[in-house]
């Protein structure tokens, strides 16, 4: 079979060497890219958010399944375009995907089928969010409904902050979206909980802690992810039960009941406070960089699991895992999650592991000339599996401490809680 991979992160980079592995694949390719996949596939320079630009190059490569990392184009429906065009598509429908595209969708879902998450209110005017706001504790966690690349959600210690963000929102300060929702806020650890699903069967694809600021012991601003580790040690068999009792079997019977089945990965963020779990959100395909330990730590033939998944056949398999845990690592352009500087060559840079179980996938990476040189603001995932996390940190570290760029920057902390 012919696949590609569409997306330019680490994400990509991990799940294109996941794939890599198959005894299906024929021919690989990654639209775009990065500098890390083309060691390892095809990349093809398309414009992702140009669906008819993707759809001539699929044809162009003779390419028979296409995987969609990022929630964009998922979000404004490149699965129905795709499929209406007979091309086999890994990942949730333009209504499914509403799962993360509209928080009030979500919401709603929950409020129906009795999915435990924050209680909340849409907000409709100003008027009505000064009503809610009375009735609230602090702190406040205002909303916007749409996408926002992480930049959605403010957690506001007064309700003169929150009313100024909520007037914010309606103002159109999200492009994807002007309605608001406020959220009691919710007190407990942050983890994630993964699953596959072909609308009906679903099997856990694995659980991971991410860090999300930007500084060590957790601090500063919010970022796509510094760092990730598998699996999260918050999640027991007990806590697992109430997870896909209460949240996962709900959302797939749910979604299914609406008219939305959803198939693909789904991603619950939660918050668990003394073993109870509540849903925060939904995402609707693999947290970046949660995928790359994912990708690593799983032992069977993932494309299988996807033509299963497209296929309705899910149920007839079983996912095993490996033992040992997995850690990644990010390295960012010192200034990210804000101004950055860009192309500085990347010296010393290792490729071609050997080892499955050491990988440096690549995130914000171009060639040129036959250099590397750095190009986003994550730019390198140092992701290593060890019989402890402890060691998985130390060997990630030593990797990232070779490599050399002006601007490089990496929080030496990652897996602190687990490591504890
Ligand atoms: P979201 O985009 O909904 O995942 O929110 C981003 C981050 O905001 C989450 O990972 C949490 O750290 C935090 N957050 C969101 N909603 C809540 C809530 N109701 N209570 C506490 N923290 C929240
Ligand atoms: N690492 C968080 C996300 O991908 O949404």
């Amino acid at each position: 079979m012919n696949v590609c991979v569409i997306g330019s992160g680490g994400r990509e980079h991990s799940i294109c060497f996941k794939i890599k592995q198959s005894k299906k694949l024929n021919n690989l390719f990654c639209m775009p890219g990065n500098a890390g996949t083309s060691e390892i596939c095809k990349n093809l320079n398309v414009d992702i958010s140009n669906f008819n630009q993707i759809y001539s190059s699929i044809k162009k490569n003779s390419i028979d399944l296409a995987i969609i990392g990022p929630e964009i184009p998922l979000v404004n429906g490149i699965v129905d375009f795709l499929e209406k065009k007979k091309i086999k598509v890994f990942g949730p429908n333009k209504k499914a995907a509403q799962l993360e595209g509209s928080k009030i969708f979500m919401k709603n879902l929950c409020n129906k089928f009795n999915i435990p998450s924050a209680q909340h209110f849409s907000i409709s005017s100003v008027e009505h969010a000064k009503t809610v706001l009375k009735k609230m504790e602090t702190p406040i966690v205002v909303k916007s409904d749409g996408l926002a690349a992480g930049k959605g959600v403010t957690i506001c210690n007064s309700k003169e902050a929150a009313l100024i963000d909520i007037i914010s929102i309606l103002n159109g300060k999200f492009t994807s979206s002007n309605q608001v929702i406020i959220e009691e806020f919710l007190e407990g650890e942050e983890a994630s909980y993964f699953v596959l699903t072909d609308g009906r069967n679903f099997k856990q694809i694995g659980t991971a802690q991410d860090h999300k600021r930007i500084g060590e012991n957790d601090t500063g601003l919010n970022t796509g992810g510094m760092g990730a580790y598998s699996p999260s040690l918050l999640i027991n068999k007990n806590v697992e039960k109430k997870i896909i009792e209460k949240i996962i079997i709900p959302t797939i019977t749910g979604m299914e009941k609406i008219g939305c089945p959803y198939k693909g990965i789904l991603y619950a963020g939660l918050m668990i406070n003394k073993g109870e779990p509540k849903l925060i959100e939904y995402n609707i395909r693999f947290g970046d960089p949660e995928c790359q330990v994912l990708m690593m730590r799983m032992k069977d033939d993932f494309l299988e699991l996807i033509e299963s998944t497209i296929n309705n056949k899910l149920d007839n398999h079983d996912i095993n895992w490996s033992q040992h845990p997995c850690i990644t690592i990010v390295a960012a352009s010192e200034g990210y999650p804000e101004k950055y500087e860009n192309l500085q060559e990347i010296e010393n840079l290792p490729n071609n592991f050997k080892d499955k179980n050491v990988q440096m996938f690549h995130a914000g990476t171009i060639k040129k000339n036959k250099k590397i040189f750095s190009n986003g603001g994550r730019v390198l995932n140092s992701t290593v599996i060890q019989p402890t996390i402890k060691l998985a940190q130390k060997k990630a570290l030593e990797l990232l401490d070779d490599v050399n760029w002006k601007n490089k920057y990496y929080r030496r902390d990652i897996g602190w809680r687990a490591i504890k």
